[in-house]
């Protein structure tokens, strides 16, 4: 029987030892020390030894038993500590390789042309203020002094959305000058940017949606001085210090007088070019002095209070100052386009 232990005890252990995985091992453990087991087998056979042997070899079974045991536990570390070193290796890090770049995008053009024009304003005192897209044509029209046969007024024209014409998307900022009156009063400095709609075909200088801003000042003794000044300071900031700026009469329903404003073209210095389409001038901004009777109509007095009122349109000033040269490219979002600025 001693030898029967002493074989087992050897065979295990080198058995035990050459395990390579855990599956290998358990089979190792169930087949040496299982109930149905080798060493059990041995132990099972010590009634028939005389009473001095049986402790001696009871307690050589014991020892080989622990002996056995030990090395499975050992291997097991053995083997759990492989496993790491080994998903370790697959899982190394190559802090060499170059890393993966995200995309970071930015503001559009448009929206920087914007950033800079509010920040001009908004260092001269005015307020920046947001407006409703879908509007009553009260505030789009009747409000803004405008005809009831105004051609703008026109189905063709404009996105009604309702058919008694009471509801549409508004075709212009100005609104913005009666809401800003009559929910502030007088005196007010305030621009207003937003979309505004109209039924154009889409080409190199229309689209069915674009941006204007709005702009309107009231105060007392405001006159057309402080219109030119104003104007002029703000196309200096945008164009350029030595931009020469024109002043041309013209009509507008809710201004009188009422006048367009243009800029030299830079590139031509006024000789006429393909970029200002030979007129040598580009068309920048529509104002005037608020007609009295939109001031009376917010419930200000025409006779104490007087102001003047501008519009620009947004994607032009935004394509002289990136020099863009079809308002498309504004709408599509192509980043290949947008990664330009
Ligand atoms: N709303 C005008 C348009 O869409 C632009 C405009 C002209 C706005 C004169 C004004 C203004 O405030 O005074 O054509």
């Amino acid at each position: 029987m001693k030898e029967q232990l002493e074989a087992i005890r050897k065979n295990a252990l080198d058995a035990i030892q050459a395990a390579k995985d855990n599956a290998g091992l358990d089979a190792l453990r169930v087949k040496y020390l299982g109930r149905k087991g080798e060493l059990t087998g041995v132990l099972k056979k010590m009634g028939g030894l005389s009473a001095d042997m049986r402790p001696v070899m009871g307690q050589m079974a014991n020892e080989v038993r622990s002996a056995l045991e030990q090395a499975v536990e050992k291997q097991a570390e053995i083997l759990a500590e492989k496993a790491m070193e080994a998903r370790l290796a697959l899982e190394t890090v190559d802090i060499t390789m170059p890393g993966k770049k995200s995309a970071i995008g930015h503001r559009h053009p448009m929206y920087t042309a914007l950033d800079e024009f509010k920040e001009i304003f908004i260092n001269m005192g005015f307020e920046v203020m947001d407006g409703p897209e879908i509007e009553e044509s009260a505030y789009n029209f009747d409000k803004l002094n405008t005809p009831d046969d105004h051609p703008a007024r026109e189905w063709s024209d404009t996105f009604y959305l309702n058919q008694d014409s009471k509801i549409l998307l508004r075709t212009q900022t100005s609104p913005m000058q009666i809401r800003a009156m009559e929910t502030y009063g007088v005196p007010i400095r305030m621009i207003s940017p937003g979309r505004v709609y109209r039924k154009d075909e889409v080409d190199a200088t229309h689209s069915p949606m674009f941006h204007q801003i709005e702009g309107l000042v009231v105060d007392k003794g405001v006159t057309m001085a402080d219109l030119k000044g104003t104007l002029n300071a703000v196309i200096r900031e945008i164009y350029g210090a030595d931009t020469k700026t024109r002043f041309r009469p013209h009509h507008f329903p809710f201004t009188e007088p009422s006048c367009e404003v243009d800029v030299q073209c830079a590139r031509c210095g006024g000789k006429g070019c393909p970029t200002c389409k030979g007129e040598g001038w580009m068309e920048v901004l529509g104002a005037g002095m608020v007609h009295p009777k939109v001031l009376a109509g917010c419930g200000v007095d025409p006779d104490v209070y007087s102001g003047f009122a501008f519009g620009f349109g947004l994607e032009r000033m935004a394509m002289a100052r990136f020099k863009i040269n079809d308002m498309r490219l504004i709408f599509e979002n192509d980043v290949r386009f947008l990664e330009q600025f």
